[in-house]
């Protein structure tokens, strides 16, 4: 079986196993197994079968229920730990196979939230083109409706889209808004997520930038944060996690992970919430 053929037949597996609610599908093939006790699923092909890479990287995603629902963050980053050059450009800072890795998520998450800054510098659509599946609901965190209703993800019609707003307005806009308690640090992004719950989204992916991804991390909102790190060394520029300063190591968040390597680049799959995890694999296509 080549790489391609397996990680086809793995894609088609993995998209069946998060759209059926539960374990209740008889699509899913006989070599994912639900476990209702841990709530994930198994995969029971042996270790060295060339679809185990795809299915061992996002089969943890696909375990999420309404009981248990999941969060996940990505962030794309240069080896110096920067999103874009100190002017914004951004294009690109990972190779194809992590762009890839992207849509990937989209398709296999109900939502895709991304903060008004992103919205701002790429004007992305955030639907699912590199792989099949079904666009997510986009979510824009835009707490002053700062962002011009001309923005892809508000016309292109492509995907329904709420603008997350700190307060009601009185004249509606085009947009669907989904106004969220206020905290003392912005938005209660706690509050964001029981509302996208609420909505029927078991699986919510935190694409970016990084003021948005550190606030979910800090909140401690993630059960699964992805960190790609590009061979490229941007000198200055805007940083992709923003945590606060720690003077001792051992305050630090050291993170349990997994090293996948992606193309040129490499993704830390660090499990927040879940045992920890070993080894490594490619899921180049
Ligand atoms: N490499 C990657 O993985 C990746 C992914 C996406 C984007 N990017 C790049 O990242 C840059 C944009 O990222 P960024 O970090 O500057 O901005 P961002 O995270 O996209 O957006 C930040 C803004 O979103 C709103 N927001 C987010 N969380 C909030 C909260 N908890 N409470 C209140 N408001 C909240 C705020 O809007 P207001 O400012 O209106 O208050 C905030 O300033 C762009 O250059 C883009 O190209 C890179």
């Amino acid at each position: 079986m080549s790489v391609n053929s397996a990680n086809t037949e793995a894609w088609a597996a993995l998209l069946a196993a998060a759209t059926c609610v539960d374990g209740a599908s008889a699509c899913v093939p006989h070599w994912l197994l639900w476990q209702p006790h841990s709530g994930q699923w198994l995969c029971t092909l042996p270790l060295d079968d060339p679809r185990r890479p795809m299915l061992d990287l996002y089969l943890p995603l696909c375990g999420a229920t309404a009981d248990r629902p999941l969060t996940i963050a990505h962030v794309g980053q240069s080896l110096d730990g920067y999103i874009a050059t100190a002017a914004g450009d951004s294009f690109y800072v990972n190779g194809p196979d992590n762009i890839l890795h992207l849509h990937r998520l989209r398709a296999l998450c109900d939502a895709v939230v991304v903060g008004a800054g992103t919205v701002a510098a790429d004007n992305p659509r955030l639907t699912v083109r590199l792989t099949s599946g079904t666009h997510p609901l986009r979510v824009i965190i835009d707490p002053a409706r700062r962002l011009g209703e001309d923005a892809h993800v508000f016309n292109d019609g492509l995907a329904p889209t709420l603008r997350v707003v700190s307060s009601p307005q009185a004249a509606a806009g085009a947009v669907p808004e989904l106004v969220v308690a206020q905290t003392a640090d912005g938005l209660d992004l706690a509050d964001l997520l029981r509302q996208l719950h609420l909505r029927g989204c078991r699986r919510v992916f935190i694409e970016g930038g990084g003021i948005t991804v550190s606030a979910f991390l800090l909140a401690g909102l993630l059960d699964r944060l992805h960190i790609a790190i590009a061979p490229l060394l941007i000198g200055e520029g805007r940083r992709a996690l923003r945590l606060p300063a720690q003077d001792r190591l051992q305050d630090c968040l050291r993170l349990s992970a997994r090293v996948v390597a992606m193309g040129p680049d490499m993704l830390y799959d660090c499990a927040l919430r879940e045992p920890a995890l070993s080894g490594s694999a490619n899921t180049s296509s």
